[in-house]
């Protein structure tokens, strides 16, 4: 792989990512000025991913929005795979999903692929997946979504209503569909290659719990992209539904040089239940791209668009814009020092752990409100 190769999978994300590449290549559609201003007419101030372009792409978002004008609403759906706790990169677009919710008055399915994530890791067991479902939901119920709107649910524990969709779905999709689009091999397990059918499944499922046609927006990071782009927008108009929309986010990176936040890499990864010292370590230690001296570093001044800590500030821990563009000028100038920058971030990161970390808990008590049964 050379420099310029990324890898873009629900699996992998590998290399520095090229989204403007992505945009051709999935055939995706640019978030631009003149859509956003049509949110903006819905939510007030644009959200700031929006309006900082975290949120990227989108396929069909005017049509969602073209319905919600013509008094139709739509339902949000998106999920995690539970092979693990949550970190700061998954909250990127729940944040926004929340905020469409609030804002739009739109229910929210959210899919827990437990199977997906048992399936595709050789260590992880059943239950572990299954438990991690609950734990994470704890986090989805933290980011302030309604009672009532909304609705979250295990794969395993769901299985009655999701498995007679996902046959309806499996039917119109062929192996060489599924390797195309994800790559899979003769070596994959069989049950990897009929899972993308049920991560389809809840783009159908406000339509058929509702008994009417209900457009969907799906909004997810870009690594999902596969599952609409392959098999859920294939199959919908066969199935008699509409093809769900998608609202692309970029990846929040790890601390690490390179690459996105992953679980898979615990050190440069922060997680919703790390305690604030365990994190403010990590930041501590966190790539920055900043020069090996003082002397150099007031000198040539440090490197904001290729540092972590700065994306931090970006895409979840600095809200007022003139701010974040006080912290990259004096990044860039040499005024702001890589241990000021970070030890600043700790603080905003550590005051967010603790107060999710209290809302998690509390959660404990309203999780069965939340959790969509057979
Ligand atoms: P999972 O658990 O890999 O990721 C959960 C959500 O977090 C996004 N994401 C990120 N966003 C920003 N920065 C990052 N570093 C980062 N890492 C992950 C993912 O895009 C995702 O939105 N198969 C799915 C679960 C799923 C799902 C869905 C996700 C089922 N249905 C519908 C989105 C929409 C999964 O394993 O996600």
């Amino acid at each position: 792989m050379s420099e310029k190769d990324f890898i873009v999978t629900p699996w992998e994300v590998r290399g520095e990512v090229d989204y403007d590449k992505l945009i051709r290549e999935f055939g995706t559609q640019p978030l631009d000025e003149t859509i956003l201003r049509r949110v903006e007419k819905h939510t007030g101030t644009l959200h700031l991913l929006f309006r900082r372009k975290v949120f990227f792409s989108h396929r069909d978002f005017d049509w969602i929005l073209d319905k919600y004008e013509a008094g139709e609403r739509f339902a949000l759906y998106t999920g995690r795979g539970p092979s693990g706790h949550t970190h700061l990169g998954h909250l990127v677009p729940w944040i926004l999903t929340q905020h469409l919710q609030e804002k739009f008055g739109a229910e929210l399915y959210f899919q827990m692929t437990d199977d997906e994530k048992f399936l595709h890791d050789p260590q992880l067991t059943l239950d572990k997946s299954v438990g991690f479902t609950y734990e994470n939901a704890l986090d989805v119920i933290a980011c302030g979504f309604e009672k009532g709107k909304t609705f979250i649910f295990s794969d395993i524990h769901y299985a009655k209503t999701l498995y007679k969709m996902a046959v309806q779905v499996a039917k119109h999709i062929t192996f060489s569909t599924v390797r195309a689009v994800f790559g899979f091999t003769e070596s994959t397990n069989i049950g990897m290659i009929f899972f993308p059918s049920i991560q389809a499944v809840p783009c159908f499922l406000p339509s058929i719990l509702k008994g009417k046609n209900i457009p969907v927006l799906i909004p997810a990071a870009i690594d999902q992209d596969s599952y609409w782009r392959g098999v859920a927008r294939e199959v919908a108009p066969k199935l008699g539904f509409y093809k769900p929309a998608q609202l692309h986010s970029k990846f929040l990176p790890g601390l690490g040089k390179g690459g996105k936040m992953s679980a898979s890499e615990p050190d440069t990864a922060i997680f919703t239940v790390d305690p604030p010292e365990e994190a403010a370590k990590k930041i501590m230690n966190a790539y920055t791209g900043g020069r090996a001296t003082v002397e150099e570093q007031r000198k040539l001044g440090g490197q904001p668009d290729i540092c972590p800590v700065y994306y931090y500030y970006h895409m979840l821990f600095e809200a007022e814009d003139t701010k974040l563009r006080e912290i990259y000028v004096s990044c860039k100038s040499g005024n702001l020092l890589c241990g000021e920058c970070k030890a600043n971030l700790t603080r905003k990161v550590t005051s967010f752990l603790v107060e999710h970390q209290k809302k998690r808990e509390k959660a404990r008590d309203h999780l069965q409100d939340y959790i969509l049964r057979d």
